[in-house]
């Protein structure tokens, strides 16, 4: 067994301790509007918002090795004409001492080659738009060091598509200015642009290159640049080809001193009409940008600002922190998980080691649920996001399936008829106002499709969300399924013969029957939130009806979604069930099992039971929980994208890690505490820690899935970063295990706990004021809450009261085991 790294949680950091990781192992850098993408090797991208739109420097996709462009340094000796990078790539020369800290928000790697240590801080100031590299370099020798540091980095021409395809015309219009040792990165800004990018250095210079093929020299690669293997800088002006940054710095160091030289990479936008000085050259006008360059080229200011950002987190993370018996949890919810729901949310799906950031938009389910995982962290923020995708819904209550980030429209090319999509906002409405309170955001006046003078409330969204339902529905009483569900990749009314069509926008047949169980499941449950919704607002008659439906779409889930011994995926084109014991393959699938128990049908007479009890026997495995069984073998017309992976792969059996929470919660439901906690342990990174190197992604995030027990890589992890699976877990293991649960009136405290714990210590923020929340359990048992104290006082029930903004209060649960 080969380990990489290890926790230190006292840091809130992953320590790697040696380079050559499986995969890149990414940070993230930038929380607001600057961005940047970095692995443990200083591999990675920067981005002003839009990782396509706006992209600041280069990445070579899909190259070998894996991770190439990046923040690079190249540290050469000037005695013995050595040079290597400190951050082992590109040069990949052997370092001591290499070790790579990903922290929150930010990411220190070092190390040490020939007694000279080197080590780099990057990170994102808070407010601004640019980066900080920070780099200390230490003569751990017993003599004096010649030394010279390059930096480096490849200038992206902005549009990150374009300037991976569009050569005949790029090769000519790089354009680059040097002044007072700052490299300023101006391409098109002659033109309609009025932003650009700046690489600045805090010491003085003995050269800079801002040719890239200057920088590497002929047929030369970025691990071997002859400008930094020879130590001589070229001074080269780029006029077009591939515009780059290099600085180069002469050190001399005594034994023992450290330096530190300060990098500031950044994006800067002038008004427009202030875009040349003097006004009618073509040089950039520098009078607004220079003073924020020249600040961060102080040591103060960027301790300052790295102090910043570390207490910004912290008290994000300050919101909730749990101890429990398992290590595992407590580091994934105090620190890992609660981190990758806010990367999620601010990224959506644009930009990992496994998205492009030229590919997809905001996906509306996918936005809504990520919503569920920061509610609790950044209201405010929660708030302007739903009122953005609402904005994005069409009047008959259906949704565009994805939006832009840029203009937070709806995406044409995409289109909608994704039939899940609508009921997802309800979902995600219902735990902001439980967590907040504030049901002033019903009243919201929102447009529909950005439309302005079509607004209603966005408590009519709502309502036109149940609709949309409720007027497409097949025989079985069940919802019709449109394009797919949840799951992209079920697509009954593709039929699809032709190589390379999309799966998920062409529909061959019309006039199909195919209906969802999972969409029948998700209705009840979201039916049920807004019933709830509508009755605190005072709509008692939509409360009622919102029942009545949910009843009536319970009665067809039980009369026609469920198979004998779990619950049926859909109904097909033609009206044949999928997910049924009489499928050859396919014949029970995960999503259906959790989303109908979670919705609460068959709680009460046993058909929940039996359906976690097949999933147990059918679709678990000791690396999560697959989506179905058995695994398709060949290609299904009249299924779709779902046959095309090979088994094992992604929804052809896959252990998705967004679905294996919900049968977590749905464990919990029925009072499993010990399989709820056995299911989340399985998929949860930190616990997978040991096996790194067969699991292969980062330990400290969730992949969105692991191979599944068809494919030969079983248990090997994809797709990292930027999933449901984060917001999921977490919902799942504070809210469902721990119990401890945002409602309407109050903050609810409802464990359901292993036999093997004996409690566990808690403080939640909530709604202005402090929990202090003590669990105590006799051990060997499982069982629910029995006895509630608040301050000292014994209440009934499980719900906390409400208090004062700024109280704090005391809660001791104590939960009598039952065998
Ligand atoms: C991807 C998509 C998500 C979808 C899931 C299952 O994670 O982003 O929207 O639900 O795959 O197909
Ligand atoms: C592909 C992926 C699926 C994803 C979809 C999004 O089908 O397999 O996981 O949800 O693309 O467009």
């Amino acid at each position: 067994m080969t380990t990489f790294g290890r926790f230190d949680d006292a840091a809130r950091e992953y320590v790697i301790t040696r380079p050559d990781t499986p995969l890149p192992w990414i940070n993230y850098l930038g929380s607001e509007d600057y961005f940047g993408i970095i692995s443990n090797t200083a591999g990675g991208y920067s981005f002003f918002r839009d990782a396509r739109l706006r992209r600041l420097t280069r990445y070579r996709y899909n190259n070998a090795p894996f991770d190439m462009g990046g923040r690079y340094l190249y540290v050469r000796d000037s005695a013995s004409g050595e040079m290597w990078s400190p951050s082992w790539q590109p040069v990949r020369a052997e370092l001591e001492d290499y070790r790579c800290r990903h922290g929150l928000g930010y990411t220190v790697i070092g190390g040490c080659r020939a007694g000279i240590d080197t080590e780099t801080l990057y990170f994102v100031p808070l407010g601004e738009t640019l980066e900080i590299w920070r780099t200390r370099i230490t003569n751990r020798r017993a003599e004096a060091a010649d030394l010279s540091l390059f930096s480096a980095v490849e200038f992206c021409l902005w549009d990150a598509s374009d300037d991976a395809t569009n050569f005949q015309r790029n090769f000519s219009i790089g354009e680059v200015e040097v002044d007072d040792g700052v490299i300023y990165h101006k391409t098109e800004y002659r033109e309609r642009r009025n932003h650009f990018a700046y690489f600045a250095c805090s010491a003085q210079l003995a050269g800079f290159d801002t040719q890239r093929d200057a920088f590497l020299g002929p047929y030369r690669g970025w691990e071997r640049p002859l400008v930094a293997e020879s130590g001589r800088s070229g001074d080269s002006i780029a006029h077009g080809w591939a515009p780059c940054g290099s600085h180069h710095v002469e050190l001399s160091l005594h034994p023992g001193e450290t330096r530190e030289v300060i990098f500031v990479l950044g994006y800067w936008e002038n008004p427009t009409g202030e875009k040349f000085d003097p006004s009618g050259s073509q040089t950039i006008n520098k009078t607004r940008v220079r003073p924020v360059i020249d600040r961060f080229r102080n040591a103060g200011a960027v301790d300052a600002a790295f102090q910043r950002l570390r207490d910004h987190w912290e008290s994000l993370l300050d919101t909730l922190h749990v101890t429990t018996p398992s290590e595992h949890l407590d580091r994934m919810v105090n620190i890992w998980n609660a981190y990758q729901c806010m990367i999620t949310f601010n990224l959506s799906r644009s930009a990992s080691s496994f998205e492009s950031g030229i590919g997809r938009g905001m996906g509306f389910r996918d936005s809504n649920q990520d919503l569920l995982g920061l509610v609790h962290m950044v209201p405010d923020r929660a708030r302007g996001r739903i009122l953005d995708i609402a904005a994005t819904q069409l009047p008959s209550g259906g949704a565009y399936h994805q939006y832009q980030p840029l203009t937070k429209t709806g995406n044409d090319a995409v289109g909608s008829g994704f039939n899940d999509d609508p009921l997802w906002l309800i979902v995600a409405v219902a735990a902001y106002v439980k967590e907040t309170g504030d049901r002033r955001i019903l009243d919201e006046l929102v447009p529909y499709d950005n439309e302005p003078g079509s607004e209603s409330s966005l408590y009519e969204h709502l309502l036109r969300s149940m609709r949309y339902t409720l007027d497409r529905l097949g025989p079985h009483g069940l919802p019709l399924i449109g394009r797919a569900d949840w799951n992209d990749c079920l697509n009954l009314n593709c039929f699809s013969e032709t190589p390379g069509e999309s799966f998920q926008t062409t529909e061959n047949r019309q006039g199909g029957v195919a209906e969802s169980v999972f969409i029948a499941g998700l209705f009840t449950l979201a039916a049920g939130e807004l019933a709830t919704m509508a009755e605190v607002h005072g709509h008692r008659h939509d409360a009622a009806a919102c029942l009545d439906a949910r009843r009536t779409m319970d009665a067809a889930v039980r009369a026609h979604g469920w198979d004998g011994a779990w619950f049926r995926r859909a109904y097909d084109y033609f009206g044949n069930p999928v997910g049924s014991a009489g499928n050859q393959e396919g014949k029970i699938f995960i999503e259906p099992q959790g989303m109908c128990v979670l919705a609460g049908i068959g709680v009460d007479d046993g058909k929940a039971e039996a359906a976690l009890s097949s999933v147990e026997a059918h679709l678990a495995t000791p690396h999560g929980i697959v989506l179905q069984q058995p695994a398709y073998t060949r290609y299904h017309v009249e299924l779709g994208e779902i046959s095309t992976y090979p088994p094992g792969y992604k929804e052809n059996a896959g252990v998705f890690c967004h679905t294996n929470p919900w049968i977590t919660i749905a464990e919990t439901l029925v009072g499993h505490g010990d399989r709820a906690l056995d299911y989340y342990l399985r998929i949860n990174p930190s616990a997978r820690e040991a096996i790194s190197h067969q699991h292969r992604c980062e330990p400290y995030v969730y992949p969105q899935m692991i191979a599944g027990k068809d494919a030969p890589t079983h248990g090997e992890a994809k797709n990292s970063w930027l999933t449901g699976s984060a917001a999921w877990n977490f919902v799942a293991a504070t809210q469902w295990i721990l119990g401890i649960r945002p409602d309407h009136d109050g903050l609810r405290i409802d464990p359901c706990l292993p036999a093997d714990w004996d409690g566990f210590t808690a403080t939640r923020r909530f709604r202005g004021a402090r929990y202090h929340i003590t669990v105590r359990k006799s051990g060997g048992l499982q069982g629910r809450l029995t006895n509630l104290v608040v301050d000292g006082q014994r209440i009934h029930g499980n719900l906390l009261p409400p208090v004062p903004r700024g109280a704090t209060v005391t809660v001791e649960a104590e939960i009598q085991g039952q065998t």
